[in-house]
């Protein structure tokens, strides 16, 4: 984690569906919040509404489609080029629906995010809001973490929280915690760029101004 203080990061980030994350890490870099430039988005599903919030920011965008390869390595040695070809560093998954394996990560080793929604390590997988209801726990959130070669098992850099209301349904969850996904990854990822990821005790986290790690995030 190691960009020098104000690096503005050169981001790829890879979606497969509606892409408000996306959205947000967009919106982020266009107001300064966030240090970065989105220098591709790529999706594997032709139709993900992502590609347009893309085109709409005037970003380029691709469509790389899984299928269309014999294997897994060869699908993430295409996925490489691309984003080589692009002149990205970073790499932030925004509801990338495959698993990476090792070819994709030895290429951007420990420079691969994502965000799910669930405090990790509760919940990984699909469907972390309805596991989450199943499970009756009264506070879900989500997660932002460096990827490794699981499912969801990374270093964690950044968790917020959010009530579960005896009303819930998968769907009212899914949208309170996506409403604070919005804020987490904009964040973690000013936190890297502003070299402020630091490895303590093991674990790895993000510090402030001062040298502190701020509060986890609470968003009711
Ligand atoms: C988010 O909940 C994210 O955590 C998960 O997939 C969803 C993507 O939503 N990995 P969007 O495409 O960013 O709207």
């Amino acid at each position: 984690m190691d960009p020098a203080p104000s690096a503005q990061l050169q981001l790829g980030v890879l979606v497969s569906g509606s892409g408000t994350n996306l959205q947000a890490l967009l919106d982020a870099s266009r107001s300064g919040e966030l240090s970065a430039s989105v220098r591709v988005v790529i999706s594997n599903r032709p139709g993900a509404y992502a590609l347009e919030r893309a085109a709409q920011a005037g970003v380029p965008h691709e469509v790389v489609r899984h299928q269309d390869f014999p294997n897994r390595e060869a699908f993430e040695d295409r996925l490489l080029e691309r984003l080589r070809a692009q002149g990205v560093e970073w790499i932030a998954l925004a509801g990338f629906m495959r698993v990476l394996g090792s070819t994709f990560l030895r290429g951007y080793p420990g420079r691969v995010l994502n965000i799910h929604p669930s405090l990790l390590p509760a919940f990984p997988g699909l469907h972390a809001q309805k596991q989450a209801l199943a499970a009756g726990v009264k506070l879900a959130g989500a997660t932002v973490h460096v990827v490794d070669e699981g499912v969801d098992t990374g270093p964690i850099l950044i968790q917020g929280a959010v009530p579960v209301l005896h009303t819930d349904t998968e769907e009212t969850l899914s949208q309170r915690i996506l409403k604070l996904e919005h804020l987490l990854y904009p964040r973690a990822l000013q936190g890297i760029a502003a070299g402020r990821v630091q490895w303590r005790d093991g674990r790895v986290c993000i510090v402030d101004d001062s040298g502190q790690i701020p509060e986890p995030l609470w968003f009711p």
